[in-house]
């Protein structure tokens, strides 16, 4: 069955309407579609019996000075991903079709949308959880797929899930990485080949620091990672860090030095012109 796209509010009640009897699982996107986002496609349609996939560069969540304008759009080509992966509405809106133009609620993200990434991005979060809260209650989903390349981001989605009981299931998909171990982003697609060189350094200092885990504990798997970042800081062109967290999952807030189980190293970085973000979680025994 051919895709349908739903090019605004009206047009999404009916296309879903059409899809029949049967689950549905959501997958928010932002468009520019990568092997990433196909296999939280595929993940989906294990879930559910008919994926929605919105496809929406949400100018809330993008700070003054951020990339929104060149943000990459390629609606054609990720019709095409959606069509190849069986999804069967396309949610495409406007801005000014989601966005009343006297609107004035937010979602906050409370605390934990202002440590990590949120430090380096004040209101964020709070524009990603009130398009995601919008979206949910425009679709309606059983369930919703996430990527854990933004783990803040999933956490928080979490966290807003329990605290304001909306009645959806979220679930988190593994991050896809190429075989350099450079994490799949929209955001790749800005990188020369000498950024993506040291972009690599990224997921480097992430591996140096599992690769403690079980030995060292917070500080001595923080400075492994570190000691790449450091090296990276002299290429050409060098990366420059905003931060490097071993966070707390429950908070995103930093872990204590007695800190035992789940965490998540997480960084983030500029090269060039373009920010990156990775983690990989690890447990501290
Ligand atoms: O992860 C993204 O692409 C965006 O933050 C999301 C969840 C689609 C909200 O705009």
């Amino acid at each position: 069955m051919d895709v349908t796209i739903a090019a605004d509010r009206a047009g999404l009640v009916k296309a879903r309407d059409a899809l029949g009897p049967g689950s549905i699982a959501l997958v928010p996107t932002m468009g520019a579609l990568h092997e990433g986002h196909r296999s939280l496609i595929r993940l989906a349609r294990e879930h559910a019996d008919h994926v929605v996939v919105s496809v929406f560069v949400n100018p809330l969540q993008f700070g003054p000075g951020e990339d929104f304008s060149r943000y990459p759009r390629t609606f054609d080509a990720d019709l095409a991903v959606c069509e190849e992966e069986g999804v069967g509405v396309v949610f495409a809106p406007s801005a000014e079709d989601m966005y009343l133009p006297d609107r004035q609620v937010e979602v906050s993200a409370g605390p934990m949308g202002g440590v990590a990434e949120g430090a380096f991005r004040p209101g964020h979060f709070d524009g990603v959880l009130t398009v995601v809260l919008k979206l949910f209650n425009l679709v309606r989903p059983d369930v919703a797929v996430f990527g854990q390349k933004d783990a803040q981001q999933l956490a928080l989605i979490r966290r807003m899930v329990a605290d304001l009981d909306v009645p959806v299931s979220i679930v988190g998909a593994p991050t896809v990485r190429e075989p350099d171990g450079l994490a799949l982003s929209s955001r790749n697609r800005y990188l020369s080949e000498a950024d993506r060189r040291t972009a690599l350094a990224l997921s480097r200092a992430l591996r140096a620091g599992v690769a403690r885990a079980g030995t060292a504990g917070p500080a001595g798997i923080l400075d492994a990672a570190q000691a790449v970042l450091e090296e990276a800081a002299r290429f050409d062109p060098p990366l420059l860090l905003d931060y490097l967290i071993l966070a707390d999952p429950a908070t995103f807030g930093p872990v204590g030095d007695d800190h035992r189980g789940e965490a998540i190293l997480a960084v983030a970085a500029k090269v060039g012109a373009t920010r990156l973000i990775d983690n990989m979680p690890l447990t501290l025994s």
